[in-house]
């Protein structure tokens, strides 16, 4: 394990600046702290420190500036690319007592928020006030915002609401030298020179730490309308996704899920609302929202008709909030029960909505071809397609050269598809390896210099998206 030399005054200084109660240096409670939902990755950092404020962690970056000491931004730990995980050792800061909601602001629609607020629970606070903030990826029961923040997170209603960073407007940063700044300011349209808070959004915590965010949020929609689509061959499922928008519908979520994957996901639930039978190889799950009740029943009816060409078998309609919540939470779960099944971590393939079909049916070639099965479920509205590779006798490890040989395949696939490697979770450590096929030096070399400007010492989530 990886340890930095920490000086006894450096300590003495972190417990005089968040406070003897919050500071962790007991191994058996620094555990928490070593993992992430990213596979079976795990290190120890020697220091966790609990700020409060901003201030208290622009104090602790202005010591582990001048010290040189690896610092570890983390939220809730909810991440799938490594990028909370303390792999240089050193001071990990949580931001889980930044927990406040500050301002709900009707008027404007924006939301004032502290990084450590759990993404649903600043949902349903919006949601009191008739708003809404639609990014919602499958951990939003448990995931912090700023984590959100950090990754540029989607989930499913990114088809048709976008994702995180289409509602920030704002930040307030800590820079690794200690100073803080704000992005930009609470407004929905800027040309006020370089745009800051986007470069913020989706830095994997490298570029400093957020420690308050403006956020956008729009009326709730009144109604929403889901179905359950299974279909014959998980190609005409696949192709039937970008019909659906060629036909004039924007889903607020079209999901596709393949039928191993559902019926991993089956076992686990006493009472599913999906009835599995043996000649379907995919859903496809369709939410429609707006706030007239008439018209989201006849588009439904209509998306429903346009299926037929697509050779789909009888579609379930989810009655009620009750049926509605058991089909999300089914496929919230998909994640960690193909887990469960010694899949590998889960790859966040993207492409061009259209050229699905080509990738699921390029990635049915390559296992046959390199011996390995395949599971695919996600946000097929959004090309945005989560991969699992199950391979006899090799461990589900990301490092396995056979497995990374696979996985180098299966992205230069995706990248020959005009596609990239992730489209939510980050590069974090655990892609680094594959970056390169999509990312050119040049750019590469732009994206350096940028993290040299903000962290001249290099101390700040050093080593991840790059080393
Ligand atoms: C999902 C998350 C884990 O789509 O990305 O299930
Ligand atoms: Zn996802």
């Amino acid at each position: 394990m990886t340890k930095t030399f920490i000086p006894l005054h450096v300590y003495e200084q972190f417990k005089f600046i968040v406070g003897e109660a919050y500071i962790i240096t007991d191994e058996s409670l620094l555990q928490d702290y070593g993992s992430d939902e990213t596979e079976k990755l795990f290190f120890l950092p020697q220091v966790v420190l609990r700020p409060r404020t901003a201030f208290e962690i622009s104090k602790i970056m202005q010591v582990c500036n001048l010290e040189k000491i690896p610092v570890t931004p983390r939220g809730a730990g909810t991440g799938l690319s490594g990028g909370a995980l303390p792999h240089l050792g050193g001071v990990l800061i949580s931001t889980d007592r930044l927990n406040t909601i500050l301002k709900i602001d009707e008027d404007n629609l924006q939301v004032i928020t502290e990084p450590g607020v759990i993404t649903e629970v600043l949902q349903n606070a919006v949601k009191e006030k008739g708003l809404f903030y639609p990014p919602d990826p499958s951990s939003k029961g448990s995931c912090f915002i700023g984590g959100n923040i950090a990754e540029n997170s989607g989930g499913p209603k990114a088809v048709k609401y976008g994702v995180v960073r289409d509602y920030v407007l704002n930040l307030e940063v800590v820079l690794p030298t200690g100073e803080i700044i704000w992005t930009g300011s609470n407004v929905l349209k800027t040309s006020t020179g370089y745009n800051l808070t986007q470069l913020m959004v989706g830095s994997e915590g490298t570029l400093g730490i957020v420690t308050k965010i403006v956020l956008k949020l729009i009326p709730f929609p009144k109604h929403d309308l889901l179905m359950l689509v299974p279909f014959r061959s998980l190609e005409k499922a696949s192709e039937a996704v970008s019909a659906i928008f060629k036909a004039g519908f924007t889903p607020s979520a079209l999901e596709l899920v393949e039928i191993d994957a559902l019926q991993i996901v089956s076992k686990y639930f006493s009472s599913s609302p999906v009835k599995l039978t043996s000649d379907t190889e995919a859903h496809l799950i369709i939410e429609v929202d707006g706030n007239h009740l008439e018209t989201l029943l006849s588009e439904m009816e209509s998306i429903g008709e346009l299926l037929l060409q697509f050779d789909c078998g009888e579609i379930y309609f989810a009655d009620d909030a009750q049926q509605k919540n058991a089909l999300w939470s089914m496929r919230r779960k998909v994640a960690e029960y193909v887990k469960l099944e010694g899949y590998t971590i889960e790859e966040d393939t993207v492409v061009p909505r259209a050229s699905l079909p080509a990738l699921i049916r390029g990635l049915k070639k390559l296992g046959a071809r390199l011996d390995f099965k395949v599971v695919c479920y996600g946000h097929a509205g959004d090309g945005n397609l989560h991969v699992r590779i199950n391979k006899e006798g090799v461990p589900n490890s990301h490092d396995h050269p056979e497995m990374t040989a696979i996985l180098r395949e299966l992205f230069q696939l995706v990248n020959e598809l005009g596609g990239t490697i992730s489209g939510e979770h980050g590069i974090g450590l655990i892609q680094k390896p594959y970056l390169d096929i999509v990312i050119d030096k040049t750019r590469m070399h732009l994206m350096k210099e940028i993290k040299k400007v903000f962290d001249p010492n290099n101390i700040l989530n050093a080593g991840k998206i790059f080393d």
